[in-house]
């Protein structure tokens, strides 16, 4: 069968998977090739068990592979014949040399896109979905230009905003779509030419067109704010503690306020995942750099802010258990960084699960998505926990119940009997605020949320 137009994404990650897998399914006429250095990965995405869960994924996949998407380790071949490449790797913290602990990790950008100037012999749109430093595309451009077959390159920027665990309705239903490229005729025309794919499904008012700095600074800046807001109700969340009012309340009475606004404002164990601290370290360096130190100061704040939540949790399940968890089992309730994703990348769960065996509890760790092999490798170096797949089971002969990602089946247990299984006096910590801490108190449990007031 013919295609309109062939494109691929390089990197089969949590972004590059399925933000093609949507393009895909709305675009019968283009051919879509996710390719991957990892062929472990791309088996997967080959398979019954693809490498990433998120609702609804798995139906789209099994019911296009073969038809116009396909998975692939052979990049050369999809360099070849896309039209339009997107980078859609990973683009981690450096951890060595100038700018570790902060600057963006370039490297596997530059690899693909030295791979694409290598073997392209015709003309070709780039795409930076990844999110990247500002002025990532001049690098970009810089290395395409050693291209020795005379192709002509476009580069745009065209950031993802998708959060996992809700990534197709995401995709599906985008608040926008952002387009940067250069403010030139054939930058204007790839612009067009990218927003026409995407015109497929998305309103043509929310595809907002900017140059590709406003474009690339946009993702950092957003991913900031997300987090910002966080922290800001973290940061609450702590004098609420003091002083008996309830965070849940303060997110209702100024989430009320049009301006202000009711989503992001649930106080939790801190955010996790792969990019809120790696994308505003990259924001702090980014300032730093260009000598703004107070800027780079005031976003580093909401990092901070973040460590300090998490271990003031730790903080909290050590201090109610009299200070000696020696010895003691503790049931966590969830692993991953928020619920509906098998991601546990930056989870605050490793902080706080590293904190209590420091401590020497015995944790007994239970989370319906991630797998065993993934909380071996990210508590290793730990021996002083097990993994079970029963909540009940888990909490049986337990001191007390952490609960640390907001999993719909742990608001749903029957806590009458995980409290008789248990040892008195017998306690939860809900780093989530995802059950009635009465109602627990009521059956017996000593019941601490985040930004509750302390009961007695
Ligand atoms: P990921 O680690 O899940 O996937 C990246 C993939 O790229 C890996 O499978 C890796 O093997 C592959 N890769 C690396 N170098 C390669 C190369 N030279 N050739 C071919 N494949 C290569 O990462 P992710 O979560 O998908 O994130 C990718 C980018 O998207 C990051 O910049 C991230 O900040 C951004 N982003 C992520 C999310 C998210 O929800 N995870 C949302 C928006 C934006
Ligand atoms: C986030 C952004 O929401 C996406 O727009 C962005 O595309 C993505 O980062 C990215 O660049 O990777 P994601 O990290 O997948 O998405 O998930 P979020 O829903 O943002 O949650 C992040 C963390 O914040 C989670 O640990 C979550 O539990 C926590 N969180 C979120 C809170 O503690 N309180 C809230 O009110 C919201």
């Amino acid at each position: 069968m013919g295609f309109d137009m062939k494109i691929c994404s390089i990197g089969a990650g949590y972004v590059g998977g399925p933000t093609m897998v949507i393009i895909a399914e709305q675009c019968p006429e283009i051919q879509v090739t996710v390719t991957d250095v990892n062929q472990q990965r791309i088996d997967a995405w080959n398979s019954k068990n693809l490498p990433v869960y998120e609702p609804g994924l798995d139906e789209i996949v099994q019911a296009i592979r073969g038809r116009n998407l396909f998975f692939s380790t052979d990049i050369d071949k999809a360099i070849k014949e896309s039209d339009i490449i997107f980078l859609s790797v990973n683009t981690p913290t450096k951890t060595y040399g100038e700018g570790a602990g902060k600057a963006s990790d370039l490297k596997f950008i530059e690899s693909a896109v030295r791979r694409i100037a290598q073997v392209a012999k015709t003309d070709k749109i780039i795409v930076e979905k990844s999110t990247i430093p500002v002025r990532t595309a001049e690098k970009i451009r810089k290395i395409l230009a050693s291209n020795t077959h005379g192709c002509k390159f476009e580069i745009l920027s065209n950031p993802e905003f998708m959060a996992e665990g809700t990534a197709i309705q995401d995709l599906k239903h985008p608040d926008r779509i952002l387009i940067g490229g250069s403010q030139t005729e054939s930058g204007k025309e790839a612009i067009k030419t990218l927003s026409e794919i995407y015109e497929h499904w998305v309103p043509k008012n929310k595809i907002i067109t900017q140059c590709l700095w406003s474009s690339e600074l946009s993702k950092l800046a957003a991913n900031a704010f997300l987090a910002q807001r966080i922290s800001s109700i973290n940061a609450l969340s702590a004098l609420c503690e003091k002083t008996g009012a309830d965070v849940d309340e303060i997110a209702i009475s100024i989430g009320a306020d049009s301006r202000i606004g009711s989503k992001f404002l649930k106080s939790s164990i801190g955010f996790g995942g792969s990019c809120f601290k790696k994308d505003l370290l990259n924001l702090v360096y980014l300032c730093e750099y260009f000598e703004l130190p107070e800027v780079a100061h005031y976003w580093n704040q909401v990092v901070t802010m973040n460590e300090y939540q998490k271990h003031r949790f730790s903080y909290l399940v050590v201090e109610k258990l009299f200070h000696s968890l020696a010895g003691k089992k503790i049931a966590v309730f969830g692993f991953a960084f928020k619920k509906n994703t098998n991601d546990t990348r930056e989870t605050p769960a490793i902080t706080i699960c590293q904190d209590l065996m420091k401590e020497q509890a015995q944790l007994s760790i239970c989370d319906p998505k991630v797998t065993p092999e993934t909380i071996k490798r990210d508590l290793d170096g730990f021996s002083n926990y097990e993994i079970q797949t029963d909540p009940y089971v888990a909490a049986q002969g337990a001191h007390a119940i952490v609960i640390l990602t907001e999993w719909e089946m742990f608001k749903n247990l029957d806590y009458k009997r995980l409290y008789e299984g248990m040892q008195k006096p017998a306690f939860v910590f809900d780093g989530r605020n995802i059950v009635n801490l009465q109602q627990l108190r009521t059956l017996g449990f000593e019941a601490y949320g985040v930004g509750k007031p302390i009961a007695g």
